[in-house]
């Protein structure tokens, strides 16, 4: 079962001279059922439900200073990877901005971040999920210690996949290890909008320690963004059957994690990643993310599992990289599989092995 004991717990921030210091490790995620829509301030059209990785992650420092004027704007000075970022800073401005209300001490104190990933930039890797999740983790690590805050883990955890949720949805989900769901279905109770819950599913042994390697078929920036991609969904003509869709898609993974049925499992994880490319083909105008390599790799998968009848299967970001997934007692089989085949199809024949991780934790 995906919970929250794996998850250390500690608001973790300490004070210096001059003010408090923090840093956390978040992982990214890779959606199953994708969240892809969205309605007003980062509330998602449908539920969707992740797996956490393990050792693509973030890694951010945060250092708040007394400012010489307490009460006046946010204040930040924004580093990733050694190196001043202007984009980055400025989409963290805005949020940050947003949060001055529920976050007091960013009126008072002016702030320094320092970010980096283990992965590289368009990898096929949600870079905004583990940074934003970090991110969140630092801010309410020091805004519990500043306010001499007490709150459980539980409830640590839950406001922190909310702030994660205000920089980029999918990021609500990085703050919890395992399975993880985000949105409000009728049939998990416990579920919301606003925030990410552990999937309250006790979890096969087929799908401890799954693999996901990432064929990172193209490193190139995305011609279209996620953020345009969410709001083609407002009028998409197929909306009301997506959602639809998403529900039971919803139901049947969680099933089909329960129970060990791989067959589902795999028939669901695909459709997801073929509807979430058919709906941004089918938005006006349409466009695509896909690249002929992609969907060479997905022939050839296809071919293998038909021959091999190996538990294998595939899922896409909004991205031409394509997630290979694959359960821990056929990594070798499966990893030669790739290597011999697949790798082949990506870029310098890059391939990213990864698996489901724990999720979060404090470094020092
Ligand atoms: O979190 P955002 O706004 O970058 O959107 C993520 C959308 C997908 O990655 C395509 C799907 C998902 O659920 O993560």
């Amino acid at each position: 079962m995906s919970n929250t004991k794996n998850v250390m717990f500690k608001p973790h921030a300490v004070q210096t001279p001059d003010g408090f210091e923090t840093a956390w490790q978040s992982p990214s995620n890779i959606a199953l059922v994708k969240y892809w829509g969205k309605i007003g301030n980062q509330i998602p059209m449908n539920p969707s439900i992740s797996m956490t990785l393990d050792t693509s992650v973030t890694r951010t420092a945060v250092r708040a200073r007394k400012k010489d004027k307490p009460g006046s704007n946010v204040q930040l000075r924004y580093i990733f990877d050694g190196k001043e970022n202007p984009d980055f800073q400025a989409r963290v401005l805005a949020l940050l901005r947003s949060l001055d209300d529920e976050l007091a001490f960013l009126k008072d104190y002016a702030l320094e971040i320092d970010s980096s990933n283990t992965f590289p930039h368009s990898a096929g890797i949600a870079s905004s999920a583990s940074s934003m999740s970090a991110l969140a983790l630092c801010l309410l690590s020091i805004e519990n210690v500043a306010g001499k805050k007490k709150s459980n883990i539980h409830s640590f955890l839950k406001k922190a996949s909310h702030i994660a949720r205000l920089g980029s949805g999918s990021a609500s989900r990085s703050v919890y290890g395992g399975f993880v769901l985000w949105g409000k279905s009728s049939v998990i109770p416990k579920s919301g909008d606003h925030f990410a819950i552990p999937l309250p599913v006790k979890i096969h042994p087929v799908f401890d320690g799954m693999r996901d390697s990432i064929l990172v078929i193209d490193q190139g920036e995305k011609p279209v963004s996620s953020r345009s991609g969410h709001e083609k969904m407002d009028q998409h003509p197929f909306k009301k059957g997506r959602i639809m869709q998403a529900g039971q898609n919803l139901q049947l993974i969680a099933g089909a994690l329960n129970t060990g049925n791989w067959e589902m499992f795999s028939r669901v994880v695909e459709n997801e990643a073929l509807t979430l490319h058919g709906l941004m083909m089918s938005s006006h105008p349409g466009f695509l993310l896909i690249q002929p390599n992609t969907l060479k790799a997905i022939e050839k998968i296809s071919t293998f599992r038909n021959q091999t009848k190996t538990k294998i299967t595939y899922t896409l970001d909004a991205g031409p990289n394509l997630h290979v997934l694959y359960p821990q007692e056929d990594s070798s089989l499966v990893q030669q599989f790739i290597h011999g085949e697949l790798a082949a199809y990506c870029h310098n024949n890059y391939v990213i092995h990864d698996q489901i991780g724990r999720g979060p934790h404090p470094i020092s």
